[in-house]
């Protein structure tokens, strides 16, 4: 049975990879140091699945620990999503950024040729195209990035290239996802962000449980339908079995590509309030507040080269989205501010 390595795997996206790896019948190894999850998805992801895994705790920057991991297990292939991925504090705090996104990854790979393991999905997002050339995206639309967090994950993709390059014995896939929101439907595992959220969905989700009075919208003149951002949200779940689709492509193929993990579809800021409340049955009080600074007008995916190579799509709706999110921090032991 194949054996992946998943950093980051306690995380938001990381943790709905698992359960996808595990139920098509790899074994995996989970590499994390909660700084961003928390120990109880562990156990929570061996509940859904009813499987058993490693688990390591530590950072993905410590090369003892790295060394150790492969040392002990013969690993086929790496999905890395270990990382930080908050962009406001990206642009407060950009040395963090730089350090830890790209050191983590520079040890992981040179462990992973260390140990002749050359197999890898990497996690990276639709912020690499900044203001988008053209709509809707596709993986040849020029790269230019706006803040730190950005630059980490193209600098990334940058030093994949130059590696494929050195050595074309390498299989890396690239995955570029828009905007990830939703739950597993056993409301086990979801998105549970420490603090007070930055993102859209985990922000109306607050309000809807009265942790937060009210949503702020930033900004209701750009040139959308309704004058609010436009984005192409995803279900964490198809966004999930894009990564199993992917570790199947670069099992059986060498070479280095770039994927757009998206749906295709465009909703604004105001028809995802709109959706939360009928799903949800909820009322989201909201304020229209100044342009949140660096945002974009428009970004969504078109994911066809993604449908061509790697036979994936994403089959889940908005509203199931919305259902699930909300779902999931209805569960007793979710983090509350
Ligand atoms: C969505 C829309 C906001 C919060 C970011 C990163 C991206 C990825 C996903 C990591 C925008 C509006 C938001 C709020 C609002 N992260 N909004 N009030 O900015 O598209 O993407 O998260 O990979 O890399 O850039 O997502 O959810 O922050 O914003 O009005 O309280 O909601 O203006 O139009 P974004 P978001």
């Amino acid at each position: 049975m194949k054996k992946i390595l998943v950093t980051g795997g306690a995380g938001y996206i990381g943790s709905h990879t698992a359960v996808e790896l595990l139920n098509a019948g790899y074994e995996i190894i989970i590499v994390d140091n909660f700084y961003n999850s928390k120990p109880e998805t562990i156990e929570n992801i061996k509940k859904i699945t009813n499987k058993d895994f490693l688990f390591y705790e530590g950072d993905v920057c410590d090369k003892k620990l790295l060394r150790k991991i492969f040392s002990e297990n013969e690993i086929d292939a790496a999905i890395h999503f270990a990382g930080f991925k908050a962009v406001g504090e990206s642009v407060a705090k950009p040395l963090m950024y730089y350090r830890n996104n790209i050191d983590s990854t520079l040890t992981l790979l040179e462990t992973m040729q260390e140990f002749n393991c050359q197999k890898l999905v990497f996690s990276s997002s639709a912020t690499v195209y900044g203001d988008p050339e053209r709509l809707p995206i596709d993986e040849k639309c020029r790269l230019s990035v706006t803040n730190p967090y950005g630059a980490t994950k193209l600098y990334i993709e940058g030093i994949l290239k130059d590696l494929y390059i050195s050595d074309n014995e390498w299989s890396i896939a690239i995955l570029r996802y828009f905007n990830p929101v939703g739950a597993h439907e056993s409301r086990l595992i979801g998105e549970d962000p420490n603090g007070i959220p930055n993102n859209l969905v985990p922000y109306i989700v607050k309000v809807a449980n009265k942790e937060l009075p009210y949503l702020n919208i930033f900004g209701n003149d750009y040139n959308t339908k309704d004058g609010t951002g436009v984005r192409d949200y995803i279900h964490v779940v198809d966004l999930a079995k894009g990564h199993l689709n992917s570790l199947n492509y670069i099992l059986d193929h060498k070479g280095i590509d770039y994927y757009n993990l998206g749906t295709g579809k465009g909703y604004s800021v105001l028809e995802l309030v709109k959706t939360f409340e009928k799903v949800n049955n909820v009322t989201i009080p909201y304020k229209i507040v100044d342009r949140r600074p660096g945002d974009i007008a428009v970004c969504y995916a078109n994911p066809s080269y993604a449908k061509e190579k790697l036979n994936w799509e994403a089959k889940l709706g908005l509203e199931s989205m919305l259902k699930s999110s909300y779902n999931f921090s209805k569960n007793t032991n979710h983090k509350k501010l």
